[in-house]
């Protein structure tokens, strides 16, 4: 009996202390708020550690068509249509993404994203499927620049 009793009331009395911090703290962060104002929106180019995570790009942008494949969009998650893109090379295809390519619009409808972003959401969705990606370095950002030039070239030549 004193076996199953004690881890019982060892939730219980952590559910009871949970309970008794908990208002304290709340009445702390709401005497501290109006003595800090939020920082003023100065600051210049985000830092590189400032940036998005792709997946959380993914989960604010890219999800809402990659999820359940909108329009024809490949699949997060799913080896199928980034199976087909990994031949193109990551450069290639994150630019067409960023130009924006049929039922893709171009940066995904976010104007604000960086090219950084987006292709960590690329490489983020693509490693989802399975496609080694990686998160795009200098070098990568450069070659996915070039591609876009080459591929704003050809859509003015239609
Ligand atoms: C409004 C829906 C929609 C949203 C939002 C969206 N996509 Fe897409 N995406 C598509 C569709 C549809 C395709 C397939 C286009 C085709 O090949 O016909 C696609 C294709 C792509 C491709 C492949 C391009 C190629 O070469 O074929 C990439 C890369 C991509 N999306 C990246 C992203 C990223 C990153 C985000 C989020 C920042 C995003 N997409 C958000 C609809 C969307």
């Amino acid at each position: 009996m004193k076996r199953t009793l004690f881890p019982l009331l060892a939730v219980l009395a952590l559910a009871a202390c949970g309970q008794q911090e908990n208002p304290s703290a709340a009445t702390r962060t709401e005497a501290a708020a109006p003595a800090s104002p939020p920082p003023a929106p100065e600051a210049a180019a985000p830092a590189a550690d400032m940036l998005k995570s792709g997946e959380a790009v993914y989960k604010q942008v890219c999800l809402a068509c990659h999820a359940s494949g909108v329009a024809g969009a490949p699949k997060a998650g799913e080896p199928g249509g980034w199976a087909a893109l990994a031949g193109e090379g990551q450069a290639a295809v994150t630019a067409h993404g960023w130009v924006g390519i049929r039922g893709m619009p171009p940066k995904g409808g976010r104007a604000d994203l960086s090219l950084e972003e987006f292709a960590r959401a690329t490489a983020w969705m693509a490693r989802s499927a399975g496609v080694d990606w990686p998160d795009p370095d200098a070098a990568m950002l450069e070659a996915i620049r070039k591609e876009e030039a080459l591929r704003r070239e050809a859509l003015k030549q239609r």
